[in-house]
């Protein structure tokens, strides 16, 4: 008889791995490639990305010395609406993402009943290091920061609707004293359209402008509701 040769037997073919199921239905993920191809084709991307690395590095300004990280903003390339805040907090500084802390919930906050989320925006400061103990960034670190940073931003960006938040950003920007004299309005100002409202920082030790604050965002709303119907 001949030897009979036992082979051990094969293992069994691995099973496929469950492929990442998307939890968008086909037309949402459709929708949503599309986008992320608008996003990566668009031109502004990678210059955006240029200019946020040499903000992650810069030394130009003396802020650098005392910042955990820089904060160079974040939000789409596409995005229609850019907002600008004063500086970076201490939680935007230890994380490098902008207004991630109280006043950044606040603002998530206002757009809830929008159809948009914060990624619809692009999210920025006018200086992009965190000021010790979060004094009122100096002139010349704003003028440094903005005629470095900023202003590339803004027009690399080229958005619809700037939205400025606090004293800083309508000084800057708008060249005018007070957030009073700007909210309440849309403002044109060197082809670009602007609105303005109260750092979302100030509700909390000043109660009696909690109303027009509420009126400033009604207003974002109904723009931002038109801007989404333009899509
Ligand atoms: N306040 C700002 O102005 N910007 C931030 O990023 C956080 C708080």
């Amino acid at each position: 008889m001949p030897k009979t040769l036992l082979v051990p037997p094969r293992s069994p073919p691995p099973r496929p791995r469950p492929r990442n199921r998307s939890p968008l239905s086909a037309p949402q993920k459709l929708a949503s490639d599309y986008e992320d191809r608008k996003t990566n084709q668009n031109p502004a991307s990678k210059r955006l990305e240029q200019l946020a690395k040499k903000i992650r590095v810069c030394i130009k300004c003396p802020l650098h010395a005392s910042r955990t990280l820089a904060v160079p903003g974040e939000g789409k390339p596409t995005a229609k609406v850019m907002v600008i805040g004063e500086a970076p907090g201490k939680q935007e500084d230890q994380t490098g993402r902008p207004f991630i802390g109280n006043a950044g919930r606040y603002l998530d906050h206002v757009l809830e009943g929008t159809s948009l989320e914060r990624t619809d925006f692009f999210i920025t400061n006018i200086v992009k290091c965190r000021p010790p103990s979060n004094r009122t960034p100096k002139v010349e670190e704003v003028e440094t920061c903005t005629s470095l940073y900023l202003f590339e931003q803004i027009r690399l960006l080229d958005p619809e609707l700037i939205l400025l938040l606090g004293t800083l950003a309508v000084k800057k920007m708008l060249g005018l004293k007070t957030v009073e004299e700007a909210r309440g309005r849309f403002i044109e100002n060197e082809g670009r359209k602007y609105l303005a409202s109260y750092h979302p920082a100030v509700r909390f030790y000043r109660e009696d402008l909690a109303q027009k604050i509420k009126e400033d965002f009604a207003l974002l709303k109904k723009e931002l509701k038109a801007l989404a119907g333009n899509r």
